[in-house]
């Protein structure tokens, strides 16, 4: 991986991240350089309930889904989409990018184990500790596998899959346009199945016309507390 002085300015930022509360209760992650928050902070567990589980996971009717997330972050969504094939009896071969691994203090300080299932957390410390770039049965029900590398930079990720959910989780468009770029939605495009779903909390204009040059039919979904609207595409 190249390390570019960019990169090494957004590291530094990175350690400063700051846990804090939201509104449900729940935590997130808060990047003061960046101004920039990792979940709504109207309540992190409502957005990722909300915008991925209900408007992307749940969307798709698939015994066996291959699902890509953008932003693997303090695997959040990870988590839910777990306990998700337990409640639905369904298989999930979880794909997640992520440039800025989080370190194992943060992880463990995260209280959404104890929040949402607590019988779950040794699970939750598995989704964080498993090895990068090789599938790992996290359960008989969830592999995951997790790539560590830079999404905006061309060529990096060619996996010999084919998804059929894609949560879009990257920090917002005014923080890091590069993550919001046609050329990622179109490489995404190319990775999807027929059918497949691209969920996101995002509902700009201009994300949604870009997602649509790219391809996707795209809709405007009431958003979760505290946003009116998310986006949320398809390829037809
Ligand atoms: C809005 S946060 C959401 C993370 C996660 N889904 C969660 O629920 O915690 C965005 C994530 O994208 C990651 N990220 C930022 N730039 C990236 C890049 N160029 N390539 C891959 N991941 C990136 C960040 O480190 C962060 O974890």
């Amino acid at each position: 991986m190249r390390n570019t002085n960019k990169d090494f300015i957004f590291l530094l930022q990175m350690e400063e991240l700051k846990i804090e509360i939201t509104e449900d209760g729940s935590h997130t992650l808060y990047v003061p350089t960046l101004d920039e928050h990792y979940h709504s902070t109207h309540g992190a567990l409502q957005e990722s309930l909300h915008v991925y589980i209900e408007a992307g996971l749940r969307a798709c009717e698939k015994d066996q889904i291959h699902l890509l997330e953008v932003g693997f972050g303090t695997g959040l969504n990870a988590f839910l989409s777990l306990l998700e094939t337990e409640s639905r009896g369904i298989k999930i071969i979880y794909h997640t990018v992520e440039r800025y691994p989080l370190s194992r203090e943060k992880v463990s300080a995260l209280n959404y184990p104890s929040l949402i299932a607590p019988q779950h957390s040794d699970t939750f410390t598995l989704l964080h500790s498993s090895p990068w770039e090789t599938p790992i049965e996290i359960t008989s029900q969830f592999t995951l596998v997790k790539h560590c590398f830079d999404l905006s930079q061309p060529a990096q990720f060619d996996p010999q899959t084919e998804f059929d959910v894609i949560f879009y989780d990257a920090f917002a468009p005014d923080k890091q346009p590069k993550m919001w770029t046609l050329e990622i939605f179109e490489k995404i495009f190319s990775l999807c199945s027929c059918d497949a779903i691209f969920t996101t909390y995002c509902a700009k204009g201009e994300v949604r016309r870009t997602l649509q040059t790219a391809g996707f039919v795209v809709e405007r979904l009431p958003g979760p507390p505290g946003k009116r609207e998310m986006l949320r595409g398809r390829k037809e």
